[in-house]
């Protein structure tokens, strides 16, 4: 049974029909509406989310399909001690697809060893997060208009920043890429990213602390938020939360073209006068995260017989 947990469970090639398959959806939205009928997608979550969770189930809805629902570790059997293969063969019981949210770091894969259904990785941890990454892919296709001969700033938590160590994995896959890495000492890319991943492909990347110079060369921006969740200590998330704080003064010698990008939820990395910004994309990434999520439900369901 096929599951995504990575985004490099997707080939590039998969990547590519994915986007097409999404950008048909939005063109012709009539021909997907009763693609899904009569199956069910679980949506479980044991973390917090509003984008993520409401998106699956919109695009489900948008699919003909229907959903079930975990919102939080305290309205399931979690709760009683349930473990996360048990609750992934019960909820096989009662759906067709999986999407899990979990705080531990690999608790997708556990639920896919067990279910008997696709179970798509919703967040795992400071892991992966791959559906935000197929979000990010179709905003930088559909702004920049190519995958390729890009330079990305990546800035904030690149430590615990789940979602930049799954877009580093997947654009590192396309051509001629460049990453600067603008972050805290204490929150810099792990090591086996950088080891796994950039040295081993030989991409080439910068390490810096300093947002306003790197900015002028970059074509997209990729701003996150520090996670007050995923620090063990408080006192060390107050000093680095507002370590970089985007405003419009801080984008002269920005280019013109450049696409400003967050996974959101945003706190105080980019200041909201920047949201009228033609460069501001974060909100279409959302947008574009439900076609992802449909043009995915619709490839897994497919390869599991059951559409
Ligand atoms: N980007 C993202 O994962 O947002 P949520 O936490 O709201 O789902």
């Amino acid at each position: 049974m096929r599951s995504v947990l990575d985004i490099v469970d997707l080939s590039v090639a998969e990547l590519d029909e994915l986007m097409r398959t999404a950008c048909d959806i939005i063109e012709n939205p009539e021909k997907y509406q009763e693609a899904c009928r009569h199956k069910k997608l679980a949506t479980l979550f044991f973390e917090p989310s509003t984008r993520t969770r409401l998106s699956f189930e919109a695009a489900m809805y948008e699919l003909g399909g229907n959903v079930i629902s975990v919102s939080s570790a305290g309205a399931s059997s979690a709760a009683k001690g349930e473990s996360v293969a048990d609750t992934a063969k019960t909820v096989s019981c009662y759906a067709d697809i999986i999407a899990m949210r979990h705080p531990k770091e690999g608790a997708a894969l556990v639920a896919s060893r067990a279910a008997t259904i696709p179970v798509i990785n919703a967040g795992d941890g400071g892991h992966n997060h791959p559906t935000q990454t197929l979000a990010d892919l179709l905003t930088i296709f559909r702004e920049k208009g190519r995958m390729d001969n890009l330079t990305i700033g990546l800035c904030g938590d690149l430590k615990f920043g789940r979602t930049v160590h799954s877009l580093i994995n997947a654009m590192s896959r396309y051509s001629n890429i460049r990453f600067v890495l603008i972050s805290p000492e204490e929150l810099k890319v792990p090591s086996y990213v950088k080891k796994d991943v950039l040295q081993k492909q030989g991409i080439p990347y910068l390490q810096t602390t300093d947002l306003e110079t790197a900015l002028p060369e970059l074509d997209i921006l990729y701003m996150t938020r520090v996670q007050r969740e995923r620090f063990f200590n408080e006192e060390d998330y107050l000093r680095l939360k507002d370590s970089y704080i985007l405003t419009p003064q801080k984008l002269t010698g920005a280019k013109d073209d450049l696409c400003i990008m967050h996974p959101l939820p945003r706190v105080n990395e980019i200041s909201v006068a920047i949201d009228d910004d033609p460069r501001a994309c974060y909100f279409k990434q959302v947008s574009n995260g439900k076609y992802m999520r449909m043009a995915l439900i619709l490839k897994l369901l497919k390869e599991a017989g059951t559409i």
